[in-house]
């Protein structure tokens, strides 16, 4: 038995440490018997080092040392040694040393795990959930999760220096008009009645400035029911903001620094300020999202006006309806396959886009195109010029809808960067959304609904349309975009209840639905209510990207699956019928099984 404590972690052991004799805790993450000689690569959460055991220095512990397998759980006392040139492992930080272990103790055995831990591994993501405690043994995931501790102490401190203050907000509320369906808890003690978990802490915070803290941050758990992507879950955290007395420049300043202060601090990179300010209807036009990828250029243009008055009657129907015609160059492409011309055909079909016609330039010059024949020389060469295009590049447009023709050219516009390795991994391109529409109109609903959410503040210039033109009124509304992905979104909002009035009417509530959903908050607003405005991040999703993943199931430690289910705890799961009866409630298929 070693009885000494542990003294020193693996990773962090040095050449300089040369002849220290130190106690290490950790796990087996591998182990090779070289006949007199084991190898035992120990690791815990600083890193992996080398132990070496032979008989003559292990003593009767060498024995331990042939038994113990891959993640049992040891205790190795012994002496850093530098490692002879031929053996150092230039690909283990710690590969110059090892430690020659004089003792090695077993604290736990364990099974065979289901899989490797370690990096890169190939693994069914639902193995790696089941045994979500091994996974997040791994190196990498192990990184993740420390570079999100990182973040969201930067994150504290930089607002602490700003005089924010971090204050809590319920977890048991009244339902938020945030737009995704809530999640539900039932209340034991009030018949019938239930508490909607937050889909953030928008009302709270608002409130929190008619009650005059100025300056408020949270790093908040929020809950929405929706259909889950790769960047969402069920459960999620933002970092929510709040200020006072302040308009959209202030908030967007302040946000900008905290990118600063993050990248800095957790990555040491240094983001230029201030950020680009697109608007929203920039955005859509010229690359047809919300979301613009910066990464890579690839604008959208509208060869709409040009290719008027030709013979081609899909345009020419398509622009009398009041649609447009647009597209986009892929640089370089004109040889591409014809049976991938066919695939975007069908690519951008699933946006709803009713067909896409090409022009492939030559290195001649000539054009190739099942559109050519309806167009003169002179348009053609009108369209090219429209498109800047040059020898050798691909053209691709689609003329339909605008709604319908941006949004496929947007992605198409992703679609062939990826295809074409046009993205730099490496790159941050940050940018602000800025000016959106303060409605859309809801085909589901037949109404307009706000589309960020309708507290927010509409441009004074547009005021006068909010019950005559809703479709033409812009927001006081910004979303931070990186690398194509909202980080975060917020608004200026509304602190007069005239205003305030004419949104809930625009949205369709009467005013006996506005008194009954949001009356608390109208009335709150009567006291004082301060002009304030704010924003939140997608924590999870800025984590995913400052750690280079895919999928922010891998900056989560405990994510759920697509169908919002803990593949570990097995949760949602069915309860005691004592449980449901304390609740007041039955369930339909409980009444099925009856
Ligand atoms: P919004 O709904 O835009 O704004 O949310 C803010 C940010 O939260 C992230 N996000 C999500 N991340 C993971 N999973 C989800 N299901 C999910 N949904 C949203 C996004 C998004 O930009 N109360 C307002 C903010 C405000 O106005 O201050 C709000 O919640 O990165
Ligand atoms: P057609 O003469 O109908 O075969 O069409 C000629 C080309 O125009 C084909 O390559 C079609 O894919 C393309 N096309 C058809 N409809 C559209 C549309 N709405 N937008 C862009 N291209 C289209």
């Amino acid at each position: 038995m070693i009885s000494a404590k542990r003294n020193a972690h693996c990773g962090r052991l040095t050449v300089e440490d040369a002849g220290k004799k130190v106690v290490l805790c950790g796990w087996v993450s591998k182990r090779r018997d070289h006949g007199g000689l084991i190898f035992v690569d120990l690791r815990d959460r600083s890193g992996i080092v080398q132990v070496v055991a032979d008989p003559e220095t292990s003593g009767a512990d060498f024995k331990v040392a042939e038994d113990i397998r891959n993640e049992y759980v040891v205790k190795v006392s012994g002496t850093i040694r530098l490692r002879d040139e031929a053996t150092i492992n230039p690909n283990l930080a710690t590969g110059r040393i090892e430690v020659v272990a004089d003792g090695i103790d077993v604290l736990n055995p364990a099974k065979t795990p289901p899989f490797y831990i370690q990096d890169d591994i190939d693994t069914d993501e639902n193995l790696r959930l089941k045994y979500r405690y091994l996974d997040l043994r791994r190196p990498e995931m192990q990184r993740n999760l420390i570079l999100r501790h990182k973040v969201t102490k930067l994150m504290r401190d930089y607002f602490d220096s700003r005089d924010f203050i971090e204050i809590e907000t319920p977890m048991l509320c009244k339902s938020t008009p945030e737009g995704a369906r809530d999640y539900l808890v039932p209340s034991r003690v009030n018949p019938g009645k239930f508490y909607a978990l937050p889909q953030s802490p928008q009302i709270f915070k608002q409130i929190l400035m008619v009650a005059g803290m100025e300056r408020y941050f949270q790093i908040a758990r929020c809950f929405r029911d929706e259909d889950l992507r790769a960047d969402r879950q069920p459960e999620f955290t933002q970092l929510d903001i709040e200020m006072s007395f302040v308009e959209v420049d202030d908030i967007l300043e302040m946000m900008e620094g905290l990118m600063q202060h993050i990248f800095k601090g957790a990555l040491d990179r240094d983001i230029p300020a201030p950020f680009y300010r697109m608007t929203w209807d920039d955005a859509m036009n010229n690359y047809g999202s919300d979301k613009p990828d910066l990464r890579f250029e690839m604008p959208l243009f509208d060869a709409t006006e040009v290719v008027k008055g030709s013979n081609f009657k899909v345009f020419n129907t398509v622009i009398e309806n009041g649609g447009v015609v647009k597209g986009l160059v892929v640089k370089g492409y004109s040889a591409i396959p014809r049976r991938e011309l066919d695939g975007l055909v069908e690519f951008v079909g699933i946006y709803g886009a009713k067909g896409l016609a090409w022009i492939q330039i030559q290195p001649d010059g000539s054009v190739k195109s099942p559109i050519a024949k309806f167009f003169s020389e002179e348009q053609m060469a009108k369209i090219v010029a429209t498109a800047k295009a040059e020898n050798n590049d691909l053209i691709l447009m689609v003329a339909d809808k605008w709604a319908t023709t941006v949004q496929a050219l947007g992605a198409l516009r992703i679609e062939m960067a990826k295809r074409r390795n046009l993205i730099d991994l490496d790159k941050l391109a940050f940018l602000w959304v800025v000016d959106f529409p303060m409605f859309e109109y809801s085909e589901e609903d037949k109404r307009w609904v706000a589309m960020h959410h309708p507290f927010t503040m509409p441009r004074e210039e547009d005021l006068d349309k909010l019950l005559t033109d809703p479709g033409k009124v812009y927001a006081k509304a910004y979303d931070m975009v990186l690398n194509g992905t909202e980080i975060g979104g917020g608004s200026i909002r509304i602190h007069r209840r005239d205003i305030q009035k004419k949104i809930f009417a625009a949205i369709g509530l009467t005013e006996e639905e506005a008194e009954q959903k949001f009356g608390f908050m109208m009335g709150a607003f009567e006291y004082g209510a301060p002009p304030h405005g704010g924003l939140a991040f997608g924590l999870d999703r800025l984590i995913m990207i400052m750690a280079k993943r895919d999928s922010i199931r891998d900056v989560i430690a405990f994510p759920k699956t697509q169908s919002a289910s803990c593949l570990m705890t097995q949760a949602p799961d069915t309860v005691d019928d004592k449980q449901l009866r304390e609740l007041h409630i039955r369930t339909r298929l409980l009444n099925k099984k009856e």
